[in-house]
């Protein structure tokens, strides 16, 4: 027997001795012989995941929220009726909960924003300095005229698109666009596609928030693709060869032809 596995051997009696001597004072032989402890024990504790704010939580809202709770992320939904989305929240089991804008601002380390892009003006003004101290907020939101007015695009052109527009709403925000133009119909079904993951175009000026966009949309099941910073975002809202599905390679080749 070679030195290295005797050595072995006695760290193993070592540490099965200690886990005995364990098992022993916590009275848990039963479930070690059941082979549960060992399994415990081989687990690395999980990260403590990160929480979400949904500001918002509409069509797009539900669907993104549905997602982030299959991935495991606790969620707060929110809205200016928390009382009409406690079905949701139900629906959705422990991980969703639902409370006012303020709340969710509160609760959120990572704040999505999912309502019209009218509504962005109102919430950057009410909660400027909150959202601005969180280190994500994904922005979802559309300038869309026939909702939100042609006055509204016309000013969101005029601000270079929609990434830096949001930027002006939201000053201090560390904003980073992403599923703004996956329809609310599609997006859950899309998720964890095979043998090809859905690509996100994603744009965003800070480091930080960027990686972190790219960790919550991997876990959601889908393939994060950065396309540049907020002046790109005027290409993730809907009606651009960025919309719809398509591959992260694809992704590459339709962002590498835009300005
Ligand atoms: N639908 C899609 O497929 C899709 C896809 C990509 C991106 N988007 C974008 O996502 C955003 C939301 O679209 P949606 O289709 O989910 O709209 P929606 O179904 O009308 O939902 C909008 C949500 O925003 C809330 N809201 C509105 N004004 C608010 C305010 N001032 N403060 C707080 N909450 C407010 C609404 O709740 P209350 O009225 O109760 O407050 C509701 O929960 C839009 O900007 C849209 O362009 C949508």
């Amino acid at each position: 027997m070679g030195l290295n596995e005797e050595r072995g051997r006695t760290g193993r009696h070592d540490a099965d001795r200690g886990r005995r001597t364990f098992l022993q004072l916590a009275g848990l032989g039963g479930l070690a012989l059941a082979g549960g402890l060992d399994r415990a024990l081989a687990q690395p504790a999980p990260a403590s995941p990160i929480k979400i704010g949904s500001i918002g939580a509409g069509r797009m809202g539900s669907a993104l929220g549905e997602l982030f709770v299959k991935a495991g992320y606790p969620v707060m939904f929110s809205s200016r009726h928390p009382d009409e989305i406690k079905p949701l929240a139900a629906r959705l089991g422990p991980l969703a909960q639902v409370g006012t804008v303020d709340q969710a601002i509160a609760f959120g380390e990572v704040i999505v924003m999912v309502v019209p892009y009218t509504a962005l003006d109102e919430i950057g003004k009410a909660h400027g300095p909150a959202l601005a101290s969180k280190p994500l907020v994904l922005d979802i939101c559309n300038p869309i005229a026939r909702r939100d007015g042609d006055g509204v695009v016309k000013w969101v052109d005029e601000q270079g698109g929609a990434g830096l527009a949001s930027a002006k709403l939201l000053p201090g925000s560390h904003i980073v666009r992403a599923f703004n133009a996956i329809s609310y119909r599609k997006v859950v079904g899309d998720a964890h596609r095979a043998p090809t993951l859905v690509g996100v175009p994603i744009a965003g000026d800070d480091k930080k928030a960027i990686a972190l966009a790219e960790e919550i949309i991997r876990k959601m099941g889908f393939d994060p693709v950065l396309v540049g910073g907020l002046a790109m975002g005027k290409y993730l809202v809907p009606g651009t060869p960025l919309a719809e599905e398509h591959s992260a390679e694809e992704i590459r080749k339709i962002a590498a032809g835009l300005h």
